[in-house]
């Protein structure tokens, strides 16, 4: 059982290094929910059109996908796809770039939401991604939009692949973002959007901590602007 109810969902939206990956698994520690890091799902089916030389766009990839098996292990730490440990090569640059062609495939969306929403329904979880509050978990207990200048989102991610040891800059991965973020904004199927139920946090100037604690609060009192 967890801290707060028999079946909660938590939605968490937000583009990329708005600290919504780290903030999600936080709080579904502390809260003892399932972490459901919905872009990692995306970043497998892109290694899959990867190993399989396909293009995001290309039927056989679509054919993959309804039969492929993504799973996460370790609450959300690992991810496995068709049973191969994909954890670190879903990080790599080469899968930054590509995802969002993927991810627009509406066919792929499909899919991907499906199994998602299958993951929601068998128990309580934190989910976070573009479309968790809007799309895959529309009536979700709780949703919030998580946001950050790009300055500052970049300066996140390139903290992120130093780590890798890529020969990344501040200038290349603010524009990789940004790219991203238009990409995911401006897409047909399920773009990126602020759902109008949601409680927007800006993360520019708050700590990881300062952001779990501010969600936990508004969790606890009960603020869900929805319902
Ligand atoms: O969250 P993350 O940066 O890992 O997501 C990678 C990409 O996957 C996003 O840029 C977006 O194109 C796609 N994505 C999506 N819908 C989601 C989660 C991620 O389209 N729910």
């Amino acid at each position: 059982m967890n801290k707060i109810g028999p079946h909660v969902t938590i939605a968490m939206d937000g583009p990329a290094g708005s600290g919504k990956s780290t903030v999600a698994r936080r709080i579904a520690e502390k809260l003892g929910l399932l972490y459901l890091d919905s872009g990692a799902m995306y970043r497998a089916v892109t290694v899959l059109a990867i190993h399989n030389e396909l293009t995001s766009d290309s039927p056989e990839l679509i054919d993959q996908v309804k039969t492929c098996h993504i799973k996460f292990t370790n609450n959300g730490k690992r991810i496995l796809l068709n049973d191969e440990d994909v954890s670190a090569e879903i990080r790599t640059p080469q899968v930054n770039r590509l995802v969002a062609d993927v991810a627009k495939i509406p066919e792929i969306r499909h899919e991907i939401v499906k199994h998602q929403q299958r993951i929601g329904s068998e128990g309580s979880i934190v989910a976070e991604g573009r479309d968790l509050t809007t799309i895959v978990f529309p009536d979700a207990d709780f949703k919030f939009y998580l946001d950050a200048s790009v300055r500052e989102r970049a300066k996140r991610r390139l903290a992120e692949l130093r780590k890798q040891d890529a020969e990344a800059t501040l200038k290349s991965v603010e524009a990789e973002i940004k790219e991203r973020d238009e990409k995911d904004t401006t897409r047909a199927h399920s773009p990126l959007r602020t759902a109008k139920d949601a409680i927007i946090v800006d993360t520019t100037d708050k700590t990881i901590d300062e952001v779990v604690d501010f969600i936990i609060t508004a969790i606890c009192k009960g603020e869900n602007p929805s319902k």
